[in-house]
C-alpha cells in the first residue's frame, strides 16, 4: 500500500452555491441529504422515503468529463457526501435567478399549478430542471455562455417527460399539472446554464492521486486508475466495494449498518469503457445503468422497455450495470438478458483478469465466484447476428419504478424453424438468475413449432421452484413464466409473428 499515491487534506471539497465547499468533520457515510439539511440548514431538498423511491431529496450533481461537463439528476438521501468530491452540487435553492426571478421551471410550475402541499415540489422541479437542462442547447459545444443559449424551440416529447417523472412522487396534486408544466417551461423566456464555467470551476478540484477520507475507523479510498484499485482492493479485501450506491446506500439508511471502510470506483477512468471490442460490447464496471442501456439499445433494441422500466432516471443515473451483476441478487432485472444474450464478466485482482460466462458468477444465494480480492472489471456482450431473436420480459406491479416479481428472458438463433441455439435465464425463479437447462435441452435441435413449445412449458417445472414472498406466490411465478414463454413464441413463431404491440399493452402503436 505504501506505494499508492494519496492525498492527506482529508478534505471532500465540491462546487456548491458558486465556490468550493469543503467539508472535513462528516462521517464517510453521511448523504449529501443529511448533509444539506442537518448542517448547512439548507432544507429545500427534502426526505421522504430515505431509499431512492419518492424523489423528493432530488438534487443535480456536475461532473466533469472527457469533453466538458455532465449533469445528472440523482437521490441525494442515497449518496454518500465523499463521493461529491471534485463535482458540483446543485439543490433546488440554485435556481432562483440573480434578479430574483423564478426560473422557467418553477414559473411553469405555478402556472400550471403543479404544487398544493409542496412536499415533493423540489425533488419534480429538479427533475424537471435535469430535463430542461437537456433541451435547452446548452450541451451544444459551441454554446458558452447563458445568453447565447437558444429558447427551446421543439417541444418536449411526452415520453421524454414520464421517464424524466419516473423517479417523483406526489401524493396530492396529481400529475397532470406537473406535466402541463414540463411542456410550459420550454415556452417561457429561456434561461441557459454555462457549462464552460463549470467546467472551468470544476478543474481545480480534479486530483492527481487517489483520494483518501478518513472519520474516526473508518476510511474512503477513491482511486483513480485500475492499478490502484487492484492494490486497494488487495490491501483492504474487507472493504465495501462502491458504486453507484444504489443498493449499499440503502444499507446504511435503512438497515443502519456500518460498512467498515469503502472503496469507491467512481473515479476509476479505466472502468467507464463503453466500446465494441473483438465483436463484443464492453461496458465498464464504472459506466452507469442510464449510459449503459442506452448504448445496449442501439444494439438491441429489444431492451428499450427494460431500460425505461428499470428503477427511475435518477438510480439509473447513479447505479451501475456492475453493481446489478455484482451484487448477485435474484430478482436483478439485467442478468437474466445479460446470460441470456451469452454476456462475459470480466473479474480483476491482483493475479490478474478472470473472464467467464456470468451465469458462472452465480453460485448460491448471494454467494458469487469472486474472490475476496476481486471485483467486476466490465461486461462483454456478444453483438447481435442474423436468425437470433431475443426478448425480455419484466414482470411487476407497477410499470415505473418496481422490482420484478419474475424477469425472463430467451434468445434463440433459427435456422428456417429449426432451433440451432436457445438460451432462456429468469430472474425471481430461483435463489440465483438462473437458466432453464432442462427446458433449453428439450428445444435444442427441435423444430420451433406449438408442439415442441408445450413440452417445453412442461419441463419448467423441473428447472425451477420458485418461493412465494411478498412480491408473488409460487404458483404465480410458475404460471407466468410458462406463459411468458410462450408469450415469446407468439412473438418469434416462423408463421405469422405477433408484433409487440399486439402482445403488450404498454406499447403504443
Ligand atoms: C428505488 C430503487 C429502485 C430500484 N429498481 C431496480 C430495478 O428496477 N431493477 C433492478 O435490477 N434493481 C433495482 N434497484 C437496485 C439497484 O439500483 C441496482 O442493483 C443497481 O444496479 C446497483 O448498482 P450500484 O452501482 O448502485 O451498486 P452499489 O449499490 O454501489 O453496490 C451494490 C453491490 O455490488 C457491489 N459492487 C458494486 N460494484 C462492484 C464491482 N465493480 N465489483 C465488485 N462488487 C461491486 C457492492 O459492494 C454491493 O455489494 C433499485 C434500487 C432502488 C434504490
Ligand atoms: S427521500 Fe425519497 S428518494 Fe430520497
Ligand atoms: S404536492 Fe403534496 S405530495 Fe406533491
Amino acid at each position: 500500500m505504501s506505494a499508492i499515491k494519496s492525498t492527506t487534506d482529508n478534505v471532500i471539497r465540491f462546487f456548491y452555491r458558486g465556490e468550493v465547499h469543503t467539508v472535513d468533520q462528516a462521517t464517510p457515510t453521511r448523504t449529501i441529504l443529511q448533509h444539506l439539511r442537518e448542517d448547512l440548514h439548507c432544507t429545500g431538498s427534502k426526505e421522504g422515503c430515505a431509499e431512492g423511491d419518492c424523489g423528493a431529496c432530488t438534487v443535480v450533481i456536475g461532473e466533469q468529463t472527457a469533453d466538458g461537463v455532465t449533469l445528472k439528476s440523482v437521490n441525494s438521501c442515497i449518496q454518500f457526501l465523499p463521493t461529491l468530491d471534485g463535482k458540483a452540487l446543485y439543490t433546488v435553492e440554485d435556481l432562483k435567478q440573480d434578479d430574483g426571478a423564478l426560473h422557467p421551471v418553477q414559473q411553469a410550475m405555478v402556472e400550471c399549478h403543479g404544487s398544493q402541499c409542496g412536499f415533493c415540489t423540489p425533488g419534480f422541479v429538479m427533475s424537471l430542471w435535469d430535463l430542461y437542462l437537456k433541451n435547452d442547447g446548452s450541451q451544444a459545444p459551441s454554446c458558452g455562455s447563458a445568453k447565447q443559449c437558444k429558447p427551446h424551440s421543439q417541444p418536449i416529447p411526452r415520453k421524454d417527460i414520464d421517464i424524466a417523472l419516473s423517479g417523483n412522487l406526489c401524493r396530492c396534486t396529481g400529475y397532470r399539472p406537473i406535466i402541463d408544466a414540463a411542456h410550459r417551461m420550454g415556452e417561457l423566456p429561456a434561461v441557459g446554464f454555462d457549462r464552460q464555467a463549470l467546467a472551468q470551476a470544476l478543474q481545480p478540484l480534479q486530483r492527481e492521486e487517489m483520494f483518501v477520507y478518513k472519520q474516526g475507523n473508518q476510511t474512503f479510498y477513491a482511486p483513480r486508475t485500475l492499478a490502484q484499485l487492484v492494490e486497494v482492493r488487495a490491501a483492504y479485501p474487507s472493504a465495501r466495494i462502491l458504486a453507484g450506491s444504489t443498493d449499499v446506500g440503502l444499507w446504511v439508511t435503512k438497515q443502519m449498518r456500518d460498512l467498515g471502510d469503502i472503496i469507491y470506483l467512481g473515479q476509476v477512468a479505466e472502468l467507464n469503457v463503453l466500446e465494441v471490442r473483438d465483436q463484443q460490447l464492453e461496458i465498464g464496471a464504472g459506466v452507469t445503468l442510464n449510459d449503459a442501456y442506452a448504448e445496449i439499445c442501439k444494439l438491441y433494441p429489444e431492451l428499450s422497455e427494460m431500460w425505461q422500466r428499470f428503477a427511475s432516471l435518477p438510480i439509473r443515473n447513479a447505479g451501475t450495470l456492475g453493481g446489478n451483476v455484482a451484487n448477485g441478487s435474484p430478482i436483478g432485472d439485467s442478468p437474466p438478458w445479460l446470460i441470456a444474450l451469452g454476456a462475459q464478466v470480466v473479474l480483476r485482482g491482483p493475479a490478474g483478469q478472470r473472464v467467464m460466462p456470468l451465469e458462472a458468477l452465480y453460485l448460491d444465494y448471494m454467494k458469487k465466484d469472486m474472490q475476496a480480492d476481486e471485483f467486476v472489471e466490465a461486461l462483454r456482450i456478444p453483438l447481435p447476428y442474423a436468425g437470433r431473436h431475443f426478448r425480455t420480459y419484466k414482470l411487476a406491479k407497477r410499470f415505473d419504478q418496481d422490482i420484478s416479481a419474475v424477469c425472463a428472458a430467451f434468445s434463440i438463433t433459427l435456422d428456417g424453424d429449426k432451433i440451432t441455439d436457445i438460451r432462456i435465464a429468469f430472474g425471481g425463479m430461483a435463489a440465483t438468475p438462473k437458466r432453464a437447462a432442462l427446458t433449453e435441452a428439450a428445444l435444442r435441435g427441435q423444430k420451433w413449432n406449438e408442439e415442441t413449445l408445450e413440452a417445453a412449458v412442461a419441463l419448467m417445472t423441473d428447472d425451477y421452484k420458485p418461493l412465494s414472498d411478498m412480491r408473488a406466490s409460487s404458483e404465480y411465478r410458475m404460471k407466468t413464466s410458462q406463459n411468458l414463454l410462450r408469450r415469446f413464441w407468439l412473438e418469434t413463431r416462423i408463421d405469422a409473428p405477433l408484433r409487440t404491440d399486439q402482445v403488450n399493452p404498454f406499447v403504443c402503436a
